[in-house]
């Protein structure tokens, strides 16, 4: 057992426990952020991404002491004024989410997509979220929402 320290949603924490457990463990446990979710436990299905200086990535095969000295955002942090953030908000619009097991990870992918490049081609959203599966099949409406959140944040930056 070892003391880490994280930057998280814009605050630092300090927790306990073995250097290999997974970030995505610590994050649900620990910081109880529900937001990242437990899938394959092997970094091939997107349920846990994180963003993590910049980067969509899975927390479920990120050992915390690698990500010390990161900043992380989850989805929990997205909405921290209370209101949602644009991606969010276009998922929700477009009704992107059956049982919503996949919904923030295609989130956390998708903010960092459209903050890398904010006008994505649809091919472009495709392949961005290539490593987020969903079970549910509603990769098409997920795709429409992506699109509809590049015109969001679009339309929140001309103002
Ligand atoms: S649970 Fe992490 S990628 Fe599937
Ligand atoms: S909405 Fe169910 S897994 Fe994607």
């Amino acid at each position: 057992m070892e003391e880490h320290h994280l930057r998280v949603n814009g605050a630092t924490h300090s927790v306990t426990c073995d250097p290999g457990t997974p970030l995505l463990d610590v994050l649900r446990a620990d910081l109880q952020l529900a937001g990242p979710r437990f899938g394959c436990g092997m970094g091939l299905c997107g349920a846990c991404f994180v963003i993590v200086d910049g980067h969509a990535r899975s927390s479920c095969d990120l050992p915390v002491w690698a990500a010390q000295q990161s900043e992380i955002t989850t989805v929990d942090g997205l909405a921290a004024t209370g209101a949602l953030h644009a991606v969010q908000q276009a998922f929700l619009d477009s009704q992107a989410a059956q049982c919503g097991y996949c919904t923030s990870g295609m989130i956390m992918s998708t903010v960092a997509l459209l903050a890398e490049n904010p006008a994505p081609s649809e091919q472009q959203v495709r392949n961005a979220l290539e490593g987020n599966l969903c079970r549910c099949g509603t990769h098409q409406r997920i795709v429409a929402a992506v699109l509809a959140a590049a015109r969001r944040l679009a339309a929140e930056a001309a103002r």
